[in-house]
């Protein structure tokens, strides 16, 4: 697919927000400071592992960006540290609600929060002194570029937070195949290829189509090729989706492989980077 055919599809796929599934689950409608509060909550309560990320920094007069908005919930943890919070996404839908939610804290926007592609972002070198980016680059559809954009807008020593998807996830390996052949076998066939199931099993919209892209990643991958240029790099693996069930109840939650089984074959690496 050309460059330009993935980012209106992103564009439009994006619209509807990262994580309206989990808001409609929630019973949310419509977004009152409230359900929001409710939604950041569930969000939060899903992710624990991810506000450390944003707690232990020091972002106390920093300039910081995020990249890949969503609903926003981290957006307003971010933005509420007494940093200079920036934001950019490719689709209205996450740009409008970072805006909304911001001018609660009320905060003078300006022109911070910008519709536009991690694949140029719209500030000069160096703007930076902390990138946050977290479920999105693996979706642009050129992953060297735009993480080669987020070290261009670093400042010497900034720092970069960024989930990928991981390669050598129980997801990948084990869960994705295993409800490939399963859906096969049963006559179900819901998805052209094997490809687009698998996007599908990570991110899907209301009409239960798949992501328009999505790669994954290993380890190796990103010390050695991806974060190359950066001078330090720390990756942990975080979140996980199983749960054990013992006659259509859950006895085991993903909570409690949150803190050990995630930490090898999770879902997500979570990677620290300093230029
Ligand atoms: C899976 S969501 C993650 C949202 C949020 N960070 C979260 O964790 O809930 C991916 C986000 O990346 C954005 N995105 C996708 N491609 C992009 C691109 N090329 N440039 C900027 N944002 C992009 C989407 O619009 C969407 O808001």
């Amino acid at each position: 697919m050309a460059q330009t055919d993935v980012d209106s599809r992103n564009a439009q796929f994006w619209d509807e927000l990262c994580g309206s599934g989990l808001a409609r689950s929630l019973g949310i409608t419509e977004n009152t400071p409230e359900s929001l509060q409710k939604f950041d909550h569930a969000y939060m309560g899903m992710y624990p592992y991810l506000q450390p990320y944003v707690t232990d920094e020091d972002l106390a007069g920093r300039k910081v960006m995020e990249i890949g908005l969503g609903y926003g919930t981290l957006g307003q943890l971010i933005a509420s540290r007494g940093c200079l919070y920036h934001g950019l996404d490719i689709a209205p839908g996450p740009v409008a609600m970072m805006r909304y939610r911001l001018e609660f804290l009320g905060q003078d926007l300006g022109d911070r929060i910008r519709q536009g592609s991690a694949l140029e972002i719209p500030w000069p070198d160096a703007s930076f002194d902390c990138v946050y980016s977290i479920g999105c680059l693996h979706h642009t559809g050129n992953l060297p570029r735009a993480v080669a954009e987020v070290h261009r807008v670093l400042v010497p020593g900034g720092k970069a937070i960024v989930m990928l998807y991981h390669r050598h996830s129980l997801r990948q390996v084990i869960q994705i195949p295993v409800r490939y052949v399963r859906d096969r076998l049963s006559g179900r066939r819901r998805f052209a290829s094997f490809g687009e199931a698998a996007r599908a099993y990570y991110d899907t919209n209301a009409q239960g189509e798949a992501a328009p892209h999505t790669d994954v990643v290993s380890r190796a991958q990103v010390r050695q090729s991806l974060f190359r240029q950066f001078s330090r790099v720390r990756i942990d693996s975080q979140n996980f989706d199983t749960y054990v069930l013992l006659r259509g109840r859950i006895v085991i939650p993903r909570e409690r492989f949150l803190n050990n089984l995630a930490r090898v074959l999770g879902t997500d690496l979570n990677i620290v980077a300093t230029k």
